[in-house]
């Protein structure tokens, strides 16, 4: 492992086998009773985001806590960032502070590079503009081997905005890399330009994309990125591309299980009942969010000690 986590594209299969194996390690140390350890007993992590978070922060907080790490975290809009100080020289002030590891949200993709190349500390991108959200697909592979025991040669479809997310572009770096078969499903508005060009099947109906599907995945419709009109209404979009029980038995898809990274629009991109429904794992992939954030600062600081670059 590198100092760095910034995305999937560029990291190999093997290091994404690591860092699930002891993702696995930390989940069994923090189902004990006590949940804590001291593996990162006298480091300080900080949360950087320039956008909003509930899951992705707390998760890494929980996970700082479980490993016996301080935990500070700095929003930009209480931080010195909204009296005009740039994002470098904040980058640079948290290492003048001596933080280890700075866990960074933002809306431009390729932030998270910038302020690696600019930061002693480890830099953890924990969601850059439409580019890539590593330990979200991350701690969705850890949930899938979960359920299936491995994930090379699972169907794994996504349903949603494939275009606007960084979490589909993460998921399909990592389980290309890792062997399973992934289907994209959305309007031709939501998907980029090119998609069979990354390797995987394009799908514009859903009944058949997810037909024979080990895992439905759906993806938040994000209108805070969508700068022009890409489908007429929210309405229509749900009525021909929205995921019910309706939709799953018409495929006799029902051995699937269901996922999505939250936050969920219920009754846009899948039903409230699908969502609930006892396939669904949703807060099962929150709970291994902790195991994944608790590995990757792990496996990071750890190279940072070493003395490996990014
Ligand atoms: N999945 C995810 O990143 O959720 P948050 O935006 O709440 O962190």
């Amino acid at each position: 492992m590198k100092k760095d986590l910034l995305g999937l594209k560029d990291i190999s299969a093997s290091e994404i086998e690591l860092i699930l194996d002891t993702a696995a390690e930390m989940k069994k140390l923090f189902s004990k009773k006590g949940k804590k350890s001291n593996l990162l007993e006298g480091q300080t992590v900080s949360t950087l985001f320039f956008e909003n978070s509930t899951r992705t922060r707390l998760s890494f907080e929980t996970a700082s806590n479980f490993l016996g790490a301080h935990f500070m975290a700095i929003s930009a809009s209480t931080s010195s960032v909204s009296k005009g100080e740039t994002f470098i020289d904040t980058g640079k002030n948290l290492d003048a502070i001596l933080i280890d590891a700075i866990v960074i949200r933002h809306p431009m993709g390729g932030a998270p590079h910038l302020l690696a190349k600019n930061v002693k500390a480890s830099v953890i991108n924990g969601g850059d503009g439409t580019s890539e959200h590593p330990t979200q697909a991350l701690l969705d592979f850890l949930t899938m081997r979960e359920k299936f025991s491995k994930i090379k040669g699972l169907k794994v479809v996504l349903c949603g905005d494939i275009k606007f997310s960084r979490v589909a572009r993460s998921n399909i770096w990592g389980l290309l890399k890792l062997g399973a078969e992934v289907t994209v499903c959305a309007p031709y508005t939501l998907l980029p330009k090119g998609m069979e060009d990354f390797g995987v099947k394009v799908e514009l109906n859903p009944a058949k994309a997810i037909a024979n599907a080990d895992v439905i995945m759906g993806l938040r419709i994000q209108s805070e990125r969508q700068n022009m009109g890409v489908f007429p209404s929210v309405g229509e979009y749900a009525k021909f591309f929205s995921i019910t029980e309706e939709v799953i038995k018409k495929a006799k898809a029902e051995k699937a299980i269901i996922m999505h990274p939250g936050p969920a629009n219920r009754g846009v991109e899948m039903s409230g009942e699908v969502l609930d429904s006892k396939n669904s794992v949703v807060l099962e992939q929150v709970t291994n969010g902790v195991a994944v954030r608790m590995a990757v600062l792990k496996l990071l600081l750890e190279a940072r000690a070493r003395g490996v670059k990014s």
